[in-house]
């Protein structure tokens, strides 16, 4: 199971701070890296520093470039973050598709970049509404992950976050039979690619809170959960953690 928090462009160092000492503490009896924090980019020392040598919580970027360095003003290089103690680093979000315009491609080269920094790589996919009303949802996601995952790469390194779209930050959460569905269409699509994907963890993300997150978690084909809003706050981050123990 991997509880990930994606802080997106939130919080001040204090914040920071309680949110990873309230991590570690309810983290205390899960898996080596079995919790993963995204802060923004400006937060990964703080955060970093304030594990204190926890080994339960892991830190990531929450984006990285194609290139290892350069002439890229505004980026951050994949060898930069893990230089900086990231073991992470979340590709694809759909906020990034969407404000940076990311193609899958561009998510594609920023994978193998990472990947070849020594980072793991978590990947997010997703439909929007329409294309889930208009039922191209598995399509789409398919492609999305066939164009996305750079050639050729290991699976020991890599996760997948399904998250729909008109979840993310909406407070509706997909139904659960839609979760198991599209869990199960990722996992035949990855193994597709390569059979040794069968054992990529796939998360999902999208209004999971303290109140859903143990439903979603024991869902079948659901290996974690990618939580926004409510990883910003420290006792209901608290709670989804203790709903994967
Ligand atoms: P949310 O965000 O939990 O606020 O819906 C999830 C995400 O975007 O990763």
């Amino acid at each position: 199971m991997i509880i990930a928090g994606n802080w997106k462009m939130n919080l001040t160092r204090p914040e920071a701070v309680r949110l990873v000492k309230a991590a570690t503490m309810a983290g205390a009896r899960m898996e080596q890296g079995g919790i993963v924090l995204f802060p923004p980019a400006i937060l990964i020392d703080t955060a970093i520093s304030a594990l204190a040598g926890d080994n339960a919580v892991a830190i990531g970027g929450q984006d990285c470039h194609a290139r290892t360095m350069g002439a890229h003003t505004g980026d951050i290089a994949a060898p930069m973050l893990a230089e900086a103690g990231c073991t992470w680093v979340l590709l694809g979000h759909s906020e990034r598709r969407a404000e940076h315009h990311e193609t899958s491609a561009v998510i594609a080269a920023k994978a193998e970049a990472a990947l070849s920094a020594g980072l793991k790589v978590m990947i997010c996919v997703g439909e929007s509404l329409e294309q889930r009303e208009s039922g191209a949802a598995e399509a789409v996601i398919a492609a999305q992950l066939r164009d996305s995952l750079p050639a050729g790469i290991a699976a020991a390194p890599l996760a997948i976050a399904y998250e729909p779209i008109w979840a993310i930050g909406t407070g509706k959460v997909a139904e659960r039979a839609d979760i198991a569905a599209m869990h199960d269409h990722i996992a035949a699509v990855l193994v597709g690619i390569n059979a040794d994907y069968a054992s990529v963890p796939i998360l999902y993300g999208g209004s999971v809170n303290a109140a859903n997150a143990r439903e979603i978690l024991a869902l079948d084909g659901v290996g974690g959960v990618l939580v926004g809003s409510a990883s910003l706050q420290p006792d209901a981050f608290g709670s989804i953690i203790e709903a994967a123990l």
